[in-house]
């Protein structure tokens, strides 16, 4: 039997969103929960630092990350050209610093404790609970956005932070619920998979 043969289920009620409608489709997208990372970097001498949720990571050998900048962000033509970024991946400690790095206008940096990194040129956030250094591997067209593609150099893990990581869903940060017992997983069953 071909795929196209295969019985459908009539769906449940849903709603069909009008793509094109910019909020709508931010909302739909809004519903793939991700964690919230800073990426920084330095450019002419001079930080750069926003927060995003489009850090993914895209392959182990070698090993890649990936985020996409928006084309009007303020710092986009320096991202443009950095030769090398960090990303911080966020603690549930730090919704505001997540919130700050994402205002164009006004001081990021003023207070924020930072760290340096060990094999690239750029502040890392203090406090996170991993961190990349990166190098420029590739660097994509994403229409509005531009998909910017690292080779790791070196991952760091807090061992001090708490581990739960911050969450970003629906438009708003999350925290993880611990697992209930008839969900709880067990070690072999955790990285599902190898995954
Ligand atoms: C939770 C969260 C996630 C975000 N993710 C992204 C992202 O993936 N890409 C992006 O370009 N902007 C993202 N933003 C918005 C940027 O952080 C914001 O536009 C930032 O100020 C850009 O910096 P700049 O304009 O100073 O260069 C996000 C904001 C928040 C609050």
């Amino acid at each position: 039997m071909s795929a196209l043969a295969t019985p459908v289920r009539q769906s449940d009620a849903f709603d069909e969103l009008a793509i094109d409608d910019a909020r709508q489709l931010r909302n739909a997208f809004g519903s793939f929960a991700t964690g919230v990372a800073i990426v920084t970097a330095l450019s002419a001498g001079e930080r750069i630092g926003a927060t995003v949720s489009s850090f993914n990571s895209v392959s182990l050998a070698p090993p890649l990350v990936s985020f996409s900048i928006a084309r009007n962000a303020k710092a986009f033509q320096a991202w443009e050209s950095a030769p090398t970024f960090g990303v911080s991946i966020l603690s549930t400690a730090q919704a505001d610093l997540s919130t700050r790095f994402a205002r164009s206008l006004g001081d990021k940096w003023t207070g924020v404790s930072l760290l340096p990194a060990s094999r690239i040129d750029a502040p890392l956030v203090d406090g996170a609970l991993m961190w990349f250094e990166c190098e420029a591997y590739g660097r994509h067209d994403g229409g509005d956005h531009l998909i910017l593609i690292g080779r790791v150099l070196a991952a760091r893990r807090n061992c001090s932070a708490n581990p739960a990581p911050l969450v970003f869903f629906g438009g708003a940060y999350r925290h993880l619920a611990p697992p209930r017992g008839s969900e709880f997983l067990t070690q072999d069953a955790m990285w599902l998979h190898g995954w």
